[in-house]
Formats: C-alpha cells, sequence, structure tokens
C-alpha cells in the first residue's frame, strides 16, 4: 500500500438527507436518505476508491467532503479541521487545497473560454505569482501541447478535455481531489491513457485522491484501499488486493463474481443477486441488503450491521461475516 498512514481526511457520522415535496402544491414530503453515518479516513498520497452501484450516494459524498453541498451532520476533518464549520471566508481560502476533477470535462469547461483562459481562471482568482510559468508546466504535466492554448473545448476530443480539465483542477496545488467518474465518459482506449496520467501527477504533485467509479476493473487499478457503498453506507472497506483476494461482505462477493474474466479457460461462479436495489427514500431496516442478500438471517431485519475490523485494515458491516473468514 502507498499509504504512511498520515490522516488527511477523516470523515465522521456524515449524513446527507434531501427532502423532497412539502411545498404548498406538493404537501407530501419525502426524505431521500442519499449518505447515512459515513466514517472512514483518507491517507495522505493514497488513492481511496468508492465503488457501488447507481445512486448509492458516491457523488455525494464527494461533494460532501468539498462542501460542495451542506451535510446534514456529520463532520469532515481536513488536517485536522472540521470543514464543516468553516465560515464562508475560511471555505475560500482553504478550497485551493482540495478540488474536484469531474465525470464530462465538456460540462464542466466554459465553452467561450480558451484553454489558456480555462486553466488561468483559477490562478488569477487566487493571484498567483508566474502564471505563464505555471500555466506552461500543468498543460505539459497533462500532456496538451502549447500551440493549443488558443482554441476552445469543442476543438478537443473527450481524452484532451478531461486532460484540460485536470490541469485546471491542479492550478493551484491542490492536496486532496475527488475524482467523480473521471473516466466513464471515455472511450475504453483512451480510459487507460487518462487513469496513467492521474497516476503520474500524484507522483509528480504530491496528491490524494478520493476516486469515485461504478466499474470495478478501474477502481482496482487505480485505488490503494477501496470502500464499497451499498444504499448510503460503506459495507466493506480494505486495501485494493485484499478486496479482491477475499471479499467478505456478501454485495462485495456478489460483484466481485460478476467481473468477466479475460481468460476463458477459468471460469468463477457468478453469485445472482435478486431484485433492484430498494429506495433510498424507504431503505429496508436492520441491515439494508436483507432485501437482496443470499444468506439474511432474521437478525439482518432488526439489527443494523456495524463497519467493524474484523482482520487488520479489513472493515465490513456484516453481522455474519466471522462465517465468511473460516
Ligand atoms: N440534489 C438532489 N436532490 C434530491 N436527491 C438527490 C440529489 N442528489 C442526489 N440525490 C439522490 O441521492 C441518492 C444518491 O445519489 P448520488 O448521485 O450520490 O449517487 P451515485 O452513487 O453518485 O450514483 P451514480 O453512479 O448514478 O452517479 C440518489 O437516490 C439520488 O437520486
Ligand atoms: S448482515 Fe445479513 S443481510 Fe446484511 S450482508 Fe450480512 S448476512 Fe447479508
Ligand atoms: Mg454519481
Amino acid at each position: 500500500m502507498k499509504t504512511n498512514n498520515q490522516e488527511l481526511v477523516r470523515v465522521e457520522s456524515l449524513t446527507k438527507h434531501f427532502t423532497l415535496g412539502g411545498s404548498f402544491l406538493n404537501k407530501k414530503q419525502e426524505i431521500i436518505r442519499a449518505v447515512e453515518n459515513l466514517s472512514f479516513t483518507v491517507y495522505k498520497g493514497e488513492t481511496l476508491g468508492i465503488v457501488g452501484e447507481s445512486g448509492c450516494g458516491k457523488s455525494t459524498t464527494g461533494r460532501l467532503l468539498l462542501r460542495l453541498m451542506e451535510a446534514t451532520s456529520g463532520s469532515v476533518y481536513f488536517e485536522g479541521e472540521n470543514v464543516l464549520e468553516y465560515s464562508k471566508e475560511q471555505l475560500r481560502a482553504k478550497r485551493k487545497d482540495f478540488q474536484m476533477i469531474f465525470q464530462d470535462p465538456y460540462a464542466s469547461l466554459n465553452p467561450r473560454m480558451t484553454v489558456e483562459e480555462l486553466i488561468s481562471e483559477p490562478l488569477r482568482t487566487y493571484k498567483v505569482q508566474n502564471r505563464k510559468e505555471r500555466l506552461l508546466k500543468l498543460v505539459d504535466a497533462v500532456g496538451i501541447p502549447k500551440d493549443y492554448l488558443t482554441r476552445y473545448p469543442h476543438e478537443f476530443s473527450g481524452g484532451q478535455r478531461q486532460r484540460i480539465g485536470i490541469a485546471r483542477s491542479l492550478a493551484l496545488n491542490p492536496k486532496f481531489i475527488v475524482a467523480d467518474e473521471p473516466v466513464a465518459a471515455l472511450d475504453v482506449s483512451i480510459q487507460a491513457q487518462i487513469i496513467n496520467l492521474m497516476k503520474d501527477l500524484q507522483d509528480e504533485f504530491d496528491l490524494t485522491y478520493l476516486f469515485i467509479a461504478h466499474d470495478l476493473s478501474v477502481i482496482e487499478y487505480i485505488s490503494d484501499r477501496i470502500a464499497v457503498m451499498y444504499l448510503g453506507g460503506i459495507v466493506e472497506l480494505t486495501s485494493s488486493e485484499r478486496l479482491y483476494e477475499k471479499p467478505l461482505h456478501p454485495y462485495t462477493q456478489a460483484l466481485i463474481s460478476a467481473i468477466p474474466i479475460p481468460d476463458p479457460t477459468i471460469s468463477r461462479d457468478r453469485i445472482k443477486l435478486f431484485g433492484d436495489i430498494p429506495s433510498p427514500m424507504n431503505p429496508p431496516a436492520g441491515c439494508k441488503f436483507h432485501t437482496r442478500c443470499p444468506l439474511a438471517q432474521d437478525i439482518c431485519k432488526q439489527a443494523i450491521p456495524e463497519l467493524r475490523e474484523v482482520e487488520p485494515e479489513h472493515f465490513v458491516a456484516c453481522h455474519l461475516v466471522e462465517e465468511s473468514l473460516l
């Protein structure tokens, strides 16, 4: 593992409920429990992957950590300070330390700005010295030729646009980056180039990543540790190697059993999950996975399983995890 176990971000009991309705016309109020009681640490220099099916709360988690959205409750400590308690001024000053890379670089880049303007904008906003020098260093680092600085986003391919988006995110020399599905919109052949670029930049710029993806192969390739999410909570968290070698939560076991193996001589028993993910408006009581879990017992319907360290650095939220360990 790349980490030296020096904590950069610590999340404690983070919860986000969205409230829908409750207006004059739409009286019925509904609560979407997007993220509930999340606790985890991101170590300096590592890539922590977050994986899970659509709607499980990955993007909400990323946005809450960067305070792009206000939490319902909980804490997010960045270098020991609770970001959720920052005033607007404190947040503005700290913002340069944490940045986001988006899934769709086209939507996140102003189409009327040239590459030079796009990357220089944060430098100007924060009155960074030697802007031209920094700009040239950034475009060089992400592999955009200098002759392209006067061009507009529509003149680039998806992969090149993501390179521009990455350069913009790195402009202010951040310490922590949340990358929300940064390669999901790209052709498979381009995905590896961007992921390798992100790995190189991590070493060059001393970055820590929270990398969100729904693709298990992508997440395995880039992550040092991986958190698996289901319906707004973490069900398993451990090193990338351990997760793929010995997944302990029945949900992770099912996800991993569904990854295609390129070698036709090797077969793997696929664990089929029945039913759809329940709605976060009305999540099941007890273990939220019990409606789809092949191992569910009575206790699973009644008690919420805590995320417990069941072997060193391996956290699992399942009442019956000891049986998987045998
Ligand atoms: N602004 C919002 N208002 C109301 N509900 C929201 C809002 N943002 C997200 N949600 C709901 O919160 C839940 C978690 O959404 P989120 O976008 O975090 O999931 P995700 O894991 O990123 O999914 P995907 O893989 O599709 O990107 C979903 O049920 C979603 O519909
Ligand atoms: S607690 Fe029960 S329902 Fe939940 S994952 Fe474990 S065995 Fe399945
Ligand atoms: Mg998302």
